[in-house]
């Protein structure tokens, strides 16, 4: 059993979550050090790191920031929604959604409820704060394999039924995410997602109401209906707008 303690992030951290991101990402710039104080001056209550307590050592982490959803568009990508991962566009006076920009946990370490449990911090927060959701884009890590078949619609509809496993959008499914779009362009130079993502929601259930709900589950019932129509045109639909 893994024993993991989850903590607020702290800047003498830099060092090991630029080497985790590396690990993690060997194809990206890492995060920098600049970038990880300019999270914890703006929202240092939405910065986790998990710490194995058998070394000591950092083995996961999740990032997040307050946004205002009106404010971008819904073909905007992670850069949009995380200004270039500084998170200078936090936004609390105004925002009501949480943007879950980062969760990532050590290779070596996957697989033993790390995730979850990063997860589990956030949802305490936005309860804590009254917020009405967490929203994020799932890049669509499997998606690669399939995309000379499928469009990436049909390949998050495949997903969300079970049918085909991602390595990033199940887990999110896992931790009670819903799918509510897709995006091209998210994360442009992924090559194992091609740049797409799902744009995914958790509701607040202290905040959200029926109408809440009953959008989540819209966005599932049209890729239901696009996959049985021979015209699958819902890569450049986005449902996600409130
Ligand atoms: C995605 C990631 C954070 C998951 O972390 P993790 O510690 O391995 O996940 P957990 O062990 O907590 O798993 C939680 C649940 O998700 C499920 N899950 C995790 N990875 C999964 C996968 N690849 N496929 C299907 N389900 C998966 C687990 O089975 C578990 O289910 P349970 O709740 O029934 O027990 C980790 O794989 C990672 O760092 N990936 C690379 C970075 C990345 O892509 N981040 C997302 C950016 S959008």
């Amino acid at each position: 059993m893994t024993n993991v303690l989850i903590r607020n992030t702290r800047i003498d951290d830099a060092e090991q979550l630029c080497s985790l991101s590396r690990e993690i990402y060997p194809l990206s710039p890492p995060w920098s050090r600049d970038q990880l104080q300019s999270h914890l001056s703006v929202f240092p209550e939405g910065q986790f790191v998990a710490i194995d307590s058998d070394s000591g050592r950092i083995c996961g982490m999740a990032s997040s920031l307050i946004v205002f959803w009106d404010d971008y568009d819904s073909s905007a990508s992670w850069k949009d929604f995380t200004a270039g991962g500084y998170f200078t566009n936090h936004d609390p006076s105004q925002g009501r959604t949480l943007y879950a920009a980062e969760v990532m946990v050590s290779p070596a370490m996957q697989g033993r409820g790390i995730g979850k449990k990063l997860y589990a911090a956030r949802t305490d927060l936005i309860r804590e704060k009254g917020l009405l959701r967490i929203r994020a884009g799932a890049r669509l890590r499997g998606y690669s394999k399939y995309s000379s078949g499928m469009s990436p619609g049909e390949y998050v509809m495949r997903v969300v039924l079970g049918e085909i496993g991602d390595p990033t959008l199940s887990f999110q499914l896992r931790q009670g995410f819903q799918a509510i779009g897709v995006v091209s362009q998210y994360l442009r130079h992924d090559p194992e997602s091609l740049g797409h993502a799902a744009i995914i929601e958790w509701l607040n259930p202290d905040v959200a109401d029926s109408k809440d709900y009953e959008r989540q589950k819209e966005f599932l019932s049209q890729l239901k209906r696009a996959f049985r129509s021979p015209s699958d045109s819902l890569t450049a639909q986005n449902s996600a707008q409130s």
